[in-house]
């Protein structure tokens, strides 16, 4: 699938104020600073669409691209971010929690984990509990062009996660410096795409 429009649809702090759910919706998540706005930027070719900073804590609503006039790729907050109050931590877990759970048209969860570190506690709880609540999910290893990176990081990361679950989910290696990864994830999204139904 090629991205040929990228529009910005608003900034949300609530499930009541998001767009129509009349369209296949796919949300980027991950521990603040993983990348996951670079990401956005770097599957849809956009540069400035999604906001990036190297201070942990820029994105702080759920914000909303409509991309190829067809589907949504929704950028948010990261979770267990150490420095925002724990009030305001609080507050965006709630919100990501309801948004996760009651997105009608919520296709399929990114979840974005740091390729150069070991498997981080706030990445296997949150795993765990879109398990818990059904939510289907894929892992996007991101910023695989570090040398910190080594491909058994991901090894180490699977091996992690099989220790509560019986398989790994998909996983897509990816770097925004790079741009590798690209074609594979909007792949899946446009196969992902051909089995939407409106939600009732
Ligand atoms: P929050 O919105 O604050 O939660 O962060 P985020 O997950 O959206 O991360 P963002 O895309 O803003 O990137 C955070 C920092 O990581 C920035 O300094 C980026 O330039 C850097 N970064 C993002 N992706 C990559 C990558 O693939 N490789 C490298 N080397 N750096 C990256
Ligand atoms: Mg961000």
């Amino acid at each position: 699938m090629e991205v040929k429009t990228a529009n910005f649809v608003g900034s949300f702090t609530n499930i009541s104020q998001c767009p129509p759910p009349d369209r296949p919706e796919y949300a980027f998540i991950g521990r603040s600073n993983v990348g996951k706005s670079s990401l956005i930027n770097m599957i849809t070719n956009h540069s400035g669409l999604a906001k990036v900073s190297s201070t942990p804590g820029k994105t702080q609503s759920i914000n909303h691209f409509l991309i190829n006039q067809k589907w949504f790729l929704v950028d948010l907050p990261g979770y267990g971010y150490a420095k925002s109050s724990k009030t305001q931590r609080e507050k965006w877990q709630q919100m990501l929690r309801q948004y996760l759970n009651r997105r009608d048209n919520l296709q399929c969860v990114f979840v974005l984990i740091d390729s150069r570190i070991s498997p981080q506690k706030s990445d296997l709880e949150f795993i765990n509990w879109l398990g818990e609540m059904h939510i289907s999910f894929v892992l996007v290893f991101t910023k695989t062009d570090n040398r910190k990176y080594k491909p058994q990081n991901i090894e180490v990361f699977k091996k992690a996660l099989l220790e509560t679950w019986d398989d790994v989910p998909r996983i897509f290696i990816t770097s925004s410096v790079k741009r590798s990864g690209k074609d594979d994830i909007l792949q899946f999204i446009d196969e992902t795409n051909q089995i939407f139904h409106v939600p009732e």
